[in-house]
């Protein structure tokens, strides 16, 4: 929780982690262009993939977008590599860190860095269906609706505490990738529905007391 100051005053600054296509952050970019999140800013995006298609389109809207090296494991960042990540985030000013389609688990550098400031937005209505492969679960489990979660990140897998929700039907000719594109509009609304929340003071951030 170091260094960590927001005055409501300022804007609230935010850093967008991504692994691949990027939609959902380049969700929230359009509404902080837009003037939808006044009251946000984004300062930096980071990605733990150099073709992370993401990172171009956050570059053509003139955000610093970079790639970190995530070290040798694929499901979390190395212990080296964290303090790198931290290091990078600190640097940037960033008060709030979101999670957009970032596919590796968070530890302990991480989490004891910015405990309480991480959100994350998951393709399901947790808690059913933490993890991954969610969609197809949802179908194969024979569930009516299904949808997405937007979360406090704490060291679990999709466990923290829930901010928001939005559902879609499940339909009788679903196909996985029919039903991620049904959910993947409405991550595009939630997502910056919790954050206008967040930055006007609505919902609390769990690391400022
Ligand atoms: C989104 O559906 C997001 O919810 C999911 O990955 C996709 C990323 O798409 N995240 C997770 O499954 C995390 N557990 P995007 O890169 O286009 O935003």
């Amino acid at each position: 929780m170091q260094n960590f100051v927001w005055t409501r005053e300022k804007p609230l600054e935010i850093a967008i982690l991504i692994s691949g296509r990027g939609s959902n952050m380049e969700a929230i970019l359009q509404k902080i262009q837009s003037g939808a999140l006044e009251r946000v800013k984004c300062a930096l995006v980071l990605a733990d993939r150099a073709d992370a298609k993401g990172l171009e389109i956050a570059r053509s809207s003139g955000i610093p977008a970079e790639f970190l090296d995530p070290g040798p494991k694929k499901t979390f960042l190395t212990p080296e590599a964290e303090k790198n990540w931290v290091e990078r985030i600190r640097r940037s000013g960033a008060q709030l860190i979101c999670l957009a389609g970032f596919m590796r688990v968070l530890k302990t550098d991480f989490m004891d860095a910015f405990a309480g400031r991480i959100l994350n937005i998951h393709p399901s209505l947790l808690p059913k269906f933490p993890g991954l492969h969610v969609q197809k679960r949802a179908l194969e489990a024979g569930e009516a609706e299904a949808g997405c979660t937007v979360h406090w990140v704490d060291r679990g897998v999709d466990s923290g505490p829930i901010l928001g929700q939005r559902k879609v039907p499940i339909r009788p000719d679903d196909t996985e990738e029919t039903l991620s594109a049904r959910i993947l509009k409405e991550e595009h609304i939630l997502y910056s529905e919790v954050l206008s929340g967040i930055s006007i003071g609505e919902i609390p951030i769990p690391a400022i007391r």
